[in-house]
């Protein structure tokens, strides 16, 4: 994605010491762009938790980078226990996105193919730039299959913007490069289509406001911000021809778990028979789990309900108390929408259903490497 006309990946080694990983800080948009550096398991795991990098797809390209970092620092004797705690200890950075264990243990895997500690951190800084390149390939062809169905509508539309929400941040921003749910957005921008994009401010971290909208209008792509009770009103009054968001978690048998408020949509969504896609590489798969509701549901502070932070205009960031004192939050960050609400899946392979048989037809392979290292809490 570009940031003012130059092209940034979301992380990436540097390349004349790649001992240090260059990372965005995402808290400090859009009112900065801070490049900050990774040097140690200890940053990479506090960078995730914290939210200075976020979005399932970032996650995992993250964790891989801070696996490769700890076997820079493991002992030679012993350097398999200290992966494999330090695989445990990055997985426990945040419980919901499928892509952080998925790439914590595809660079476990990968140093099976040999035992001398060297060559094993060769091959944990090998994966964990495939890991990253494959994301950004990957959603790269979520947004070549998703450009047909926005194509589609507008040709039903005579040409006229097709008018496409999201919410939260499945973007650029949440992955490696691209996005999910809005590369089939920039790959209709790229073949000619107008499009326009209904964004969900996505309280209480804000991700729509603080990120997507200013990921749009980087790209140049119309775009409005709502707050988040508006997207049922504008459905009912025909101001919303498709529904496009991302998935932390995705069940093979087509439940997507997904920022909280997404459920919300594609209720809406259904009862206004407006279809509701999940963009998604396969790293999200959870060839696990049956039931969206198994997925652990992450509870963030009470404090980012009770108050708003943000830039004053005197330039500095200032936090405010909005609840009175006392005030009890709940904080659930994520949850689930059952695959009968959701029209379609687009994936790196194609769109399907979000049915088991359908999943495991495009992905036959899937879940034949999973577990091999370490049996992760669900
Ligand atoms: O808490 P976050 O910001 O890490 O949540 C992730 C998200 O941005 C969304 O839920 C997104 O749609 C899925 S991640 C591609």
């Amino acid at each position: 994605m570009r940031f003012n006309g130059i092209h940034y990946r979301t992380i990436w080694p540097d390349p004349q010491d790649n001992r240090q990983i260059r990372i965005i800080d995402q808290r400090q948009l859009p009112h900065e762009f801070v490049v900050e550096t990774l040097t140690t398991l200890e940053e990479t795991i506090i960078a995730i938790r914290e939210m200075h990098v976020r979005g399932a797809g970032l996650i995992g390209a993250t964790a891989g980078f801070g696996m490769y970092l700890a076997a820079l620092a493991a002992p030679s004797d012993g350097f398999s226990e200290f992966m494999t705690a330090a695989g445990q200890r990055l997985d426990a950075s945040r419980p919901t996105a499928r892509n952080l264990l998925w790439a914590v243990e595809r660079v476990l895997q990968a140093m099976t193919q040999s035992a001398e500690p060297e060559e094993q951190r060769r091959i944990a800084f090998a994966t964990a730039c495939a890991i990253a390149d494959e994301d950004a390939d990957f959603c790269r062809r979520i947004g070549e299959h998703g450009l047909a169905i926005i194509k589609e509508i507008s040709r039903r539309k005579n040409g006229a913007p097709v008018n496409i929400l999201t919410h939260c941040n499945a973007g650029w921003l949440a992955f490696v490069d691209y996005g999910s749910a809005t590369a089939p957005i920039y790959a209709a921008r790229d073949a000619g289509i107008p499009v326009h994009v209904w964004v969900d401010e996505t309280r209480p971290w804000n991700q729509g406001t603080k990120l997507t909208a200013w990921e749009l209008q980087q790209e140049n792509i119309p775009n409005t911000l709502i707050c988040d009770n508006t997207g049922g009103h504008i459905m009912q009054q025909s101001m919303v021809d498709m529904v496009i968001v991302g998935t932390d978690r995705t069940t093979h048998t087509g439940d997507v778990v997904n920022k909280i408020g997404t459920y919300l949509k594609a209720l809406a969504a259904y009862d206004n028979n407006i279809p509701f896609y999940v963009a998604l590489p396969s790293s999200t798969f959870d060839w696990r789990l049956d039931k969206g509701h198994d997925v652990p549901i992450e509870q963030r502070e009470e404090e980012e309900i009770t108050t708003l932070s943000g830039k004053d205009t005197d330039g500095k960031t200032r936090t405010l108390v909005l609840a009175a004192k006392g005030t009890r939050a709940l904080n659930y960050s994520f949850d689930v929408t059952p695959a009968r609400l959701i029209t379609g899946l687009i994936t790196e392979r194609g769109i399907i259903k979000p049915e088991k048989e359908a999943i495991h037809r495009l992905f036959p392979e899937a879940g034949q490497h999973q577990d091999v290292i370490f049996q992760d809490r669900l």
